[in-house]
């Protein structure tokens, strides 16, 4: 009579689950042609299966210009200003499914540059979600990632800053970049927009390692999320395996066992945590 634990947290955390949710939606209204301005997810074969039924994915605000009909969704990460208004221009139809709490970030940058504020973004440059973020800003807004970023910080001269973060951005990385940057006396307003879905996957992966015989983790290869997962698990389950899905999962001759912990990545589809699930209740 084994026991398996499958954590709540595994896999698409709300906003993503929401979006990917949102595309399907639109397939089965038979809505096409459907585009998502950039990849749902960060999941192949998701993103594969999508396009088996029509979606395809656009990357750039030159393919979007060249568009006379059909649909855009936007994925979770959301999209500037501008994004909106040249889907409305376009006349194209317009799903959003930017994350409620990336849209809240956007309303805050909104209003408080409009206020006069200068916005401060806590995050990477060159991700979407800042981007995006950025096209919300009235004026030019900074972003921070480093320490020595935060040190060399000046605002335009009399600007009184208001300070955000990305929504996956680490949060004591976070609270030291805001220490820095505070003790420099500007008049700043900061808000942390941190999500805590990453931070509480974890926290439930581990409290289920520690508590199981066996642990497994299921996500891609090349998903620092997932390998993050896995080295928590680790730390708490020496009998701790990651794979990619059931198939990487049957060669495994697990020891005899009492209890069973699955956990899984941030992109993983639950149809494969089901299987696995599946897998471990029946066959071992
Ligand atoms: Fe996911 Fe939205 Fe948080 S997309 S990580 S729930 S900000």
């Amino acid at each position: 009579n084994m026991e398996v634990i499958v954590a709540k947290t595994a896999g698409f955390c709300f906003g993503v689950h929401r979006a990917v949710n949102k595309v399907y939606e639109q397939t089965e209204k038979g809505a096409a042609p459907i585009y998502t301005y950039g990849p749902i997810i960060h999941n192949e074969e998701v993103v594969k299966d999508l396009e088996a039924r029509g979606v395809r994915v656009i990357g750039t605000r030159g393919e979007l210009e060249q568009l006379i009909c059909g649909t855009i969704v936007i994925r979770s990460h959301g999209v500037g200003r501008d994004i909106y208004s040249l889907i409305r221009e376009r006349g194209l139809g317009l799903v959003d499914a930017t994350c409620p709490y990336v849209k809240k970030i956007h309303r805050i940058v909104e209003r408080e540059s409009a206020e006069g504020r200068q916005i401060v973004i806590i995050g990477s440059d060159s991700h979407p979600e800042v981007e995006g973020i950025k096209g919300w800003c009235t004026g030019q807004a900074t972003v921070i990632a480093t320490e020595e970023e935060a040190e060399a910080f000046i605002p335009k001269e009399g600007k009184k800053l208001c300070v955000v973060s990305q929504t996956t951005f680490n949060n004591n990385k976070f609270k030291n970049l805001v220490e820095i940057i505070s003790k420099k006396g500007y008049d700043s307003t900061v808000i942390n927009t941190i999500c805590n879905a990453t931070e509480e996957r974890q926290r439930e992966a581990a409290e289920i390692a520690k508590q199981v015989d066996a642990m497994i983790v299921i996500g891609g290869r090349h998903s620092s999320n997932t390998q993050k997962l896995f080295e928590i698990c680790k730390k708490e389950c020496e009998n701790t395996y990651y794979v990619q899905t059931l198939v990487d999962l049957e060669p495994i001759l697990l020891p005899p066992v009492d209890c069973v912990g699955i956990t899984a990545g941030a992109s993983t589809p639950n149809h494969i945590i089901k299987e696995v699930y599946t897998y471990v209740r029946n066959e071992l």
